[in-house]
């Protein structure tokens, strides 16, 4: 016995409070094993309750009482059994017995030890061992016993749950049976999940007929938690018939839904057929359930609709293989009831089970064991069927459910059924299904973690709509778990907007820019999708098309360019220029027409984080950027688009510009808050608390211009022109320094005059939350929405993530928190304006393969202005026509033809965003004079200080505030 009743009900009360607290990964029961105690179960036979899931290891540590250099303890948590830990062998044998112990870090509960012996051959194969846990790594507690089989198979050992920090493996003996003691272990893994069967302290147990051997073959031998041991009726001298009985008192009444049962080590006993039998006083019996169990070594299970009963009675009939009428049982344990999780049921529109060595069921994909997979046939391939398949999970009864993970098959070296192109939906009965999430996801064996917006559901349909890598016809899956809340949050109502489905990506959208001939947006990571350090002069991109939802991927080589960190802006004639970044030197330049990137000319200052901005004049200025290429001097650099050169601006130096970051020159030039202005002159808002005037004809010039109010540095802070007819700029947020530093919320307007005059600042009051890492994005009636962010600056943390939207309006100077996000979006997240009104949101992290800030996805924001007071979707006004078309002058009138009256216009130009800054954006009010029947004869003001040449997107708003679909004229 393990003397578990001491920790018994503080694990269940933490594993309660467990359950009523954090999100909870719900799996489905599909075996159920048996024990609470220290079984073993060889992997070829399915077993698990409910089933556990492996821990994540991230941030693991590993010791072991020795070593041989080269076979370090830490190769267990490596996720491969090709390297493993080795006791020292040369120059000194190690003796027996070794240990090797996890540190997981943090407290967590768990039920299961997995270990994968090293893969290689059997060389250094453990067989007799225990397994303890602990709190604090002083005092242990031995959960499990054995041994293990001399084989290369993977070996899972479960036990009742229980809190720790700490498991320790103790080898006391080789499995192969030679005296040279060194051990190897290629991997271990910790599970942790519900535990279905009921404690068994308490219990009191008899049978009709025990083995008069002293102390051997006695009842309790069946409820001690080891295989070896096990209950059997007399078998020497008078062996009795069947029916034999063995009777279970749990000491009071339990609920209870179901019996396992483990037959001998031996075959001789197993039981055949078998009734349960359910009582309240140990006398009057009524049954339950009967039926026969397999001549096989497999694990039984027998569930039933839940009885609350204190006596429980399995009778035996038969012996299972006719061997006689002895009747064992190495462990019978019960399932509990008051904890009972239904099974999900999964339906697909193809699985491969013809061929018994390849079982591709699909419920080994909901079966919690990463080494089984689902996947479509494919051995005949006469039936194997095409794209699209679909895999539906049936949680039989309605959770709120918040999100899914795919892991694709585990199986190196094949990664055939990878899914790349898949839609997501929810549904409450069925038949009528809702889109949550649909993208692309990158071909490799990488867990996907997708969330979306808090749905009620009952049934979950993952449609695959292409293999990832194009290569055949199959779709597979390791697991496929839906991710489910404790509690469903109250749906925020409509007036606080709406967030939308989770768009996919293969990579985490770090920059963003919205195309202007087709209105998709292009984004972009680094050289890799989730990393940008090593960089290598290419560059992970992906389009999506708002329209179809489609996200396509492209990996940028031609230009040798890796644009992570870099200055962005449209030029006057719609092409995206990007500048610096890794690669520090390079330009590219992206073409909408035929969506390819080509060299721009070099820059001169080689720089990252760099910002720029279009010119009035239609040039690009950029300055700051002492995060690559060398430190300091960053100053101001001009390009031509049409001569395709940089020139240096000695007039524009970098000093006046830059911030007291903690981190020195490297930070203080990063992210400007850029705003062209008249005659080729460029305002900077911050993040300095200084702010100047550029001009950039000839060498250029600068002029101080005035402090931000009672504004600090602001780094990583947004800028926002919401009017630029009125020189309006908001700026909110931000941070003294890049890292470790507070937040603020301060919120200033400033309002700008003629280049190089000190504008007006007013400080107002201070947004609700403070942040940093946020984005900000101007709406076409002028309000802004401030999204995403932390409330202290931590790179790559979502620890104080702010969740909470605000919207700005211009009118009232005042903050209104919009609806909460489901996904964080902080440091290397964007925002930028569609041209349907909604804002894409996606991004943040891109710090290497695992890392929990990483969010390869975006989101869509359909602001209020898009509902109406009764929550409904709001009939947006729709422009018919335009006159010109497309090419309008500066100064000139547009005729727009509506479907219904508006009373506003406004031009927003398309936006960029990467690392908070957004130079691209900008909104300027038009003037109007209603001309009869929904014609309506609009002003372009001529100033291309004001209306920055290149693409825009013109809105026309109604009197209910509803914007239109924008068009996309071009002010030239
Ligand atoms: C179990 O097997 C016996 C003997 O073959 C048969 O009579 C009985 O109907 C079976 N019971 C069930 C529930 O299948
Ligand atoms: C079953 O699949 C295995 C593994 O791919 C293959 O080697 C074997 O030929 C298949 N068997 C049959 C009967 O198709
Ligand atoms: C700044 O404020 C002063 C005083 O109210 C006003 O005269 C001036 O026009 C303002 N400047 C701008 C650029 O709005």
């Amino acid at each position: 016995m393990l003397g578990l009743s001491a920790f018994i009900p503080f694990i269940l009360s933490t594993y309660l409070a467990q359950q009523t607290t954090s999100l909870t990964l719900k799996l489905p029961s599909r075996d159920i094993r048996t024990g609470t105690g220290p079984e073993q179960y060889d992997p070829t036979i399915p077993v698990a309750g409910i089933a556990p899931t492996q821990l994540d290891r991230a941030g693991w540590t590993v010791t072991a009482d020795s070593f041989q250099p080269g076979c370090e303890p830490r190769n267990v948590l490596d996720g491969t059994g090709g390297s493993w830990w080795e006791t020292e062998f040369n120059p000194t044998l190690s003796p027996l017995p070794h240990n090797i112990v996890i540190d997981m870090k943090n407290s967590h509960v768990i039920n299961g030890f997995r270990m994968l012996p090293r893969q290689d051959g059997p060389s250094g194969n453990i067989g007799q061992h225990t397994i303890e846990t602990s709190l604090d790594g002083t005092s242990w507690t031995q959960v499990a016993s054995g041994t293990y089989a001399n084989n290369q198979a993977r070996k899972t050992t479960l036990f009742q749950s229980r809190p720790a920090r700490y498991i320790r493996l103790t080898a006391k003996s080789t499995a192969e049976g030679r005296g040279y003691p060194y051990v190897t272990v290629g991997e271990i893994n910790v599970l942790s999940g519900p535990d279905p069967t009921l404690p068994r302290d308490n219990w009191k147990v008899t049978a009709d007929s025990e083995n008069p051997l002293p102390n051997q073959h006695r009842a309790l031998e069946a409820t001690d938690g080891a295989s070896t041991t096990y209950w059997s009726t007399q078998f020497d001298g008078a062996t009795r018939g069947f029916p034999h009985t063995f009777t279970i008192d749990q000491g009071s009444a339990k609920a209870v839904s179901g019996l396992t049962y483990l037959g001998p080590p031996t075959s001789r006993g197993r039981i055949g057929q078998y009734t349960i039998e359910k009582s309240t006083d140990g006398t009057t019996w009524t049954p339950v359930v009967s039926g026969n169990w397999t001549d096989d070594a497999k694990p039984k299970s027998t569930e039933f609709g839940v009885v609350t009963v204190q006596y429980i009675r399995l009778t035996a009939l038969s012996e299972a293989g006719n061997r006689g009428t002895i009747t064992a049982a190495s462990e019978i344990n019960l399932l509990d009831g008051s904890r009972q999780a239904t099974d999900f049921t999964v339906t697909v529109d193809s699985e491969e089970v013809t061929n018994a060595t390849e079982d591709g069921s699909a419920i080994n994909a909901l079966d919690g064991d990463p080494a089984t997979f689902w996947i479509t046939k494919w051995n005949n391939i006469q039936v194997s069927p095409g794209y699209p398949h679909f895999f539906k999970i049936d949680m039989q009864a309605s959770y709120a459910v918040r999100g899914l993970s795919y892991l694709p098959r585990q199986t190196p070296g094949n990664m055939q059924g990878n899914i790349g192109q898949h839609l997501i939906e929810t549904s409450a009965d069925g038949s009528s299904w809702t889109a949550v999430a649909r993208g692309t996801w990158e071909d490799d064996t990488q867990r996907k973690v997708v969330n979306w917006r808090d749905v009620q559901a009952r049934y979950l349909r993952l449609t695959a709509l292409t293999e990832a890598g194009n290569r055949g016809p199959w779709a597979a899956a390791a697991e496929i778990q839906p991710i489910i809340q404790s509690t469903f949050l109250t749906p925020s109502p409509e007036s606080a907007g709406q967030w939308g489905e989770t768009i996919n990506f293969p990579l985490i959208p770090v920059a963003a820019a919205l195309i202007p001939s087709t209105s998709e947006v292009v984004v972009w990571s680094a050289w890799n999708a989730d990393t940008f350090s090593d960089g290598n002069g290419r560059t992970v991109t992906a389009t999506y098309n708002p329209s179809s939802g489609i996200v396509t991927q492209s990996i940028v080589t031609n230009t040798g360019h890796d644009m992570f960190c870099p200055g962005i802006s449209l030029t006057a004639s719609g092409l995206i220029v990007v500048a610096g970044g890794t690669n520090s030197e390079k330009t590219s330049v992206y073409h909408p027409d035929s969506r390819s990137w080509s060299s721009g000319m070099n820059l001169i200052i080689p720089r990252g984080y760099n910002s720029q901005a279009t010119l009035s004049g239609g040039g690009v200025f950029t300055i700051g950027g002492s995060w690559s290429g060398q430190l300091g001097g960053k100053n101001g650099e001009y390009y031509d688009p049409v001569a395709n050169t940089w020139s240096l601006r000695p007039g524009c130096p970098v000093a006046p510009i830059i911030t007291k970051d903690a981190e020195g020159v490297f930070r203080a030039d990063n992210h400007a808050w850029l705003f062209a202005r008249q005659n080729n002159s460029v305002f900077q808002a911050g993040p300095s608390k200084n702010m100047n005037w550029f001009t950039t004809d000839g060498q250029g010039s600068t002029t101080p211009a005035g402090t931000r109010g009672n504004d600090n540095d602001a780094m990583n802070g947004n800028a926002i022109m919401y009017d630029a007819l009125a020189g309006k700029i908001l700026t909110i947020g931000g941070a003294p320094s890049y890292i470790n530093s507070y937040t603020t919320s301060n919120a200033h307007i400033i309002t700008l005059g003629a280049p190089n005059t000190t504008p007006n600042v007013t400080t107002i009051g201070s947004a609700h939350y403070a942040r940093t890492f946020h984005n900000s994005v101007v709406l076409p009636d002028g309000k802004v929405l401030i999204v995403g962010g932390v409330n202290y600056a931590t790179l790559f943390s979502d620890d104080t993530s702010i969740l909470y939207p605000e919207l700005f309006n211009p009118a009232t100077n005042s903050f209104t928190v919009m609806a909460p996000m489901s996904i964080p979006r902080n440091y290397h997240s964007v925002a930028i304006l569609l041209a349907d009104g909604t804002v894409f949101t996606g991004g943040g992290g891109l710090c290497g393969v695992g890392c929990a800030a990483n969010h390869y996805d975006a989101q869509i924001f359909r602001p209020p202005y898009l509902f109406n007071p009764d929550q409904t979707p709001a009939t947006r006004p729709k422009i018919l026509s335009t006159n010109p078309a497309k090419q309008i002058p500066l100064g000139s009138g547009i005729t727009v033809t509506m479907d219904s009256p508006v009373n506003r216009f406004s031009l927003v130009r398309f936006g960029s965003s990467t690392h908070s800054v957004n130079t691209d954006q900008r909104r300027v009010p038009l003037a109007s004079i209603t001309g009869g029947g929904n014609m309506y004869q609009v002003l372009v003001p001529k100033d291309p200080g004001v209306l920055v040449p290149g693409p825009w997107m013109l809105f026309a708003i109604n009197t209910q505030g509803v914007p239109s679909v924008a068009v996309t004229v071009n002010i030239q």
